[in-house]
């Protein structure tokens, strides 16, 4: 990796991943990318708006940059996916398409951020199997299999290095989730620095996969730079760093916020995709392949956050 564009830069993993490699690769050679402007973007190095579904645009954009890897973030998550389906198949199928034609023809490497949204009901629920059944019920979970499929048929067809990992819920500080069902976990921080009680719209024992921010950034990376002739499997790598509950968080948060209170108004939309998904995956293979390795559990993750939250992070 030495020239890198980053579509849906602004969001919340590329609010992360974008200082991170320009710390690594240099300010200049990071361009940003985003259908919309965020608060920090034109100030901290190269910005552009660029709508990932037009296909002329990003080939413009990847040309200019003489972009050698792409880091294809932009689409629409899982809540506000059931929402509008149609959306959701348009901006994640489209954009995908797009830019793996400028990979494949400006030989460009491509990270494409999958999730445990590609299981469904019929997978085995702990745990979900690197290679599972995988019937998912989300308009999101479709379009994420769909688009493992179309990144191992570059690579496989026309030798495009294409990489992916199935990231599990994501907590972080900074730019908020985009509207995923996994959401609720960093909800649960914010609310309690504020208001020292959350009302979540998962049930108190819905258990997940998630990892905090850190380490998702550090596992992007890992496997764009892992040596090609150890992957066996591309798209996409199962990973987890913990598996948590609303109930357990709000543990871990009530050893800062000791009079945290949590109570529960359930969704059925998002509680119904949260149901339909593992307790755990299988990240083995990520960790034999690739050397994965996560850094922070729970405990870890809230102490973190706190720290951070109390410096003023708390949107
Ligand atoms: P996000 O919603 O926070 O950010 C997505 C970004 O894409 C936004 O800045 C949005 O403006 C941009 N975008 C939307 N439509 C666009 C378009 N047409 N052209 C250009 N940009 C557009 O999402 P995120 O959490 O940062 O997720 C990034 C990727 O990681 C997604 O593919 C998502 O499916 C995947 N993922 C995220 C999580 C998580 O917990 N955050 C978990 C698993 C997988
Ligand atoms: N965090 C994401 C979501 O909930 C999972 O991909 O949509």
């Amino acid at each position: 990796m030495k020239r890198i564009l980053v579509t849906g830069a602004g969001g919340q993993i590329g609010s992360w991943l974008v200082p991170r490699l320009r710390d690594a690769y240099g300010v200049s050679k990071v361009l940003a990318t985003d259908v919309r402007h965020s608060g920090s973007d034109a100030s901290d190095g190269p910005f552009q708006v660029v709508d990932a579904t037009d296909a002329k645009a990003v080939g413009q954009a990847v040309m200019r940059h003489r972009a050698d890897t792409v880091f294809h973030l932009a689409a629409i998550l899982s809540a506000v996916g059931e929402r509008d389906p149609r959306l959701a198949w348009h901006v994640n199928m489209s954009s995908l398409e797009a830019v793996l034609e400028v990979a494949r023809e400006q030989k460009c490497a491509v990270f494409v951020p999958s999730s445990i949204g590609v299981f469904g009901s019929s997978t085995p629920k702990d745990p979900a199997p690197q290679d599972a059944i995988m019937r998912p019920e989300t308009m999101y979970g479709v379009t994420k299999l769909a688009g493992e499929l179309l990144c191992d048929y570059y690579h496989a067809r026309y030798d495009v290095d294409t990489r992916g990992l199935r990231f599990p819920g994501l907590v972080s500080y900074g730019a908020p989730p985009g509207g995923g069902t996994t959401d609720w976990a960093v909800e649960i921080f914010h609310k309690a620095v504020r208001n020292g009680r959350y009302t979540c719209f998962l049930g108190a024992d819905t258990q997940l996969d998630f990892m905090y921010m850190p380490d998702a950034i550090r596992a992007a990376v890992e496997l764009m730079e892992a040596d090609p002739g150890r992957l066996v499997h591309r798209n996409a790598f199962n990973v987890t760093a913990m598996q948590l509950t609303p109930a357990s968080l709000a543990a871990e948060i009530r050893v800062h916020v000791p009079d945290f209170a949590i109570d529960y108004a359930v969704d059925p939309v998002r509680q119904g995709i949260a149901d339909s998904w593992p307790d755990r995956v299988d990240d083995s293979a990520a960790r034999e392949e690739w050397g994965w390795q996560p850094a922070y559990d729970a405990a870890s993750t809230a102490r973190d956050m706190f720290e951070h939250l109390s410096e003023g992070a708390v949107v």
